[in-house]
């Protein structure tokens, strides 16, 4: 246990609703405790804007070379392991991905995740309530990089079960469990991948993992493992925010759908809006040399945590920063998605799948409403990042 960091034992947020809406909590640690320690775990945490970028580019301080972390994933730290490094080691690592994330690559990809919404959302047509979670935000995610790496999509349930697994949060009380299922996916989906990465290697196809065997670079493990990082990193991730947007238009700025109806670019405003205003993530970091940059003494070998989901409503970066408003002109520097060397390389991706995703829903429903006695706690299940929506019914009205 003593290597995992349980983000829930820091922020004592017990109920699912607090867990939801951490939102007043991290006002409360703005204001009274922007820099605290926590005693139990040894892991400092920050909560301001500045502070929160100063620990994402400061990668001489401030390490993800780290013994421990809050991401709940088996790990393996080697060339295919992108994430837990620094530069200029971590520059080696990112430029062999970075290439399948190239604007012209993902130039490509636009007409590929239009095709898979338009079917998506045509699925919907006749139902008066649909299943927002289920039936759009959690299969074109899946579907997209399982297309993107070119593995079947027909096993994109499969896929989507493991990758549930190995980043569902641990709990102390069945931490041996939960580790063993975990391991036990790691291992089903490593085999699962082994033989589709041999035979790109012999046959390269137009993917990812066919690129990323190119040049000999990556032994096949490797590959695989970069396969299982890029899913991990874009899956639950990208469901989230097509949830959120959602949940956004229906209770954070209820009638605001009318708008993405009239002016399709107030989608994206609205997707920068949502990855602000509702979306808790949290980035860890291993303090590398003893410091009081943020006024306290830290020492080398602990762990920092920046509150990202806090920093995003700094009032010292955004004016009114609890008011849901998507004409905010700074909409683009909230740090959802990093900062700095490890800047999320899926993010244009990812706003991509997010503005397909709600620019083909509005075209096809005039209205949605919220069903009838709508009770958020019934919707909820544990992530890696707190609570997340696992179904969201809604009413629609076809247009
Ligand atoms: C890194 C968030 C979607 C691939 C990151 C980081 C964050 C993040 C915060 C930085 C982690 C750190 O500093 O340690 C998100 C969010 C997403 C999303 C909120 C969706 C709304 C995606 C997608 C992909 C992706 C769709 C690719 C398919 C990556 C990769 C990294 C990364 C490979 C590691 C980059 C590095 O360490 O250099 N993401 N991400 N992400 N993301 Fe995303």
């Amino acid at each position: 246990t003593s290597k995992t960091i349980l983000l829930h034992e820091i922020s004592k947020l017990n109920s699912k609703l607090d867990q939801w809406n951490p939102f007043s909590w991290y006002k409360q640690m703005r204001e009274h405790n922007p820099v605290f320690y926590d005693a139990e775990q040894d892991v400092w945490n920050v909560f301001l804007y500045d502070h929160a970028k100063r620990v994402l580019f400061d990668h001489q301080l401030f390490s993800n070379k780290k013994e421990r972390s809050l991401i709940p994933v088996p790990r393996v730290n080697n060339r295919s392991n992108v994430n837990f490094c620094d530069p200029p080691e971590h520059r080696h690592r990112r430029a062999l991905l970075a290439q399948a994330f190239t604007p012209r690559s993902l130039k490509e990809w636009e007409p590929r995740i239009q095709a898979i919404a338009d079917e998506l959302v045509a699925d919907m047509e006749g139902q008066t309530t649909v299943d927002i979670v289920q039936q759009l935000a959690i299969p074109l995610p899946v579907i997209v990089i399982a297309k993107l790496l070119g593995v079947p999509s027909q096993d994109r349930e499969k896929i989507k079960a493991w990758s549930d697994i190995l980043f569902y949060p641990y709990e102390r009380e069945t931490f041996g469990d939960i580790a063993d299922q975990k391991a036990r996916a790691m291992k089903e989906f490593q085999e699962y991948l082994y033989p589709i990465v041999q035979e790109k290697r012999k046959h390269p196809a137009d993917d990812i993992l066919s690129d990323l065997t190119k040049g000999e670079q990556l032994t096949d493990m490797e590959v695989v493992m970069s396969g299982i990082g890029l899913l991990g990193a874009g899956n639950e991730t990208t469901t989230m925010l097509i949830s959120n947007m959602f949940y956004s238009m229906l209770f954070d700025q209820p009638g605001i759908y009318q708008e993405m109806r009239a002016d399709s670019t107030a989608i994206p405003k609205l997707v920068e809006e949502v990855l602000r205003y509702r979306f808790p993530v949290a980035i860890d970091r291993q303090v590398a040399q003893d410091t009081t940059v943020f006024g306290h003494k830290m020492k080398k070998g602990q762990i920092i945590i920046a509150w990202m989901g806090s920093a995003n409503r700094d009032e010292s970066q955004f004016a009114n920063a609890e008011t849901f408003d998507i004409h905010r002109p700074n909409n683009q520097t909230h740090l959802t998605f990093g900062a700095g060397p490890h800047f999320c390389l899926g993010a244009p991706l990812a706003r991509m799948e997010a503005n397909i995703a709600l620019s083909t829903f509005v075209k096809r429903f005039a209205d949605i409403r919220p069903v009838e006695a709508f009770d958020v706690t019934e919707h909820l299940i544990q992530s890696a990042t707190g609570q997340s929506l696992k179904s969201l019914p809604i009413c629609v009205e076809t247009a």
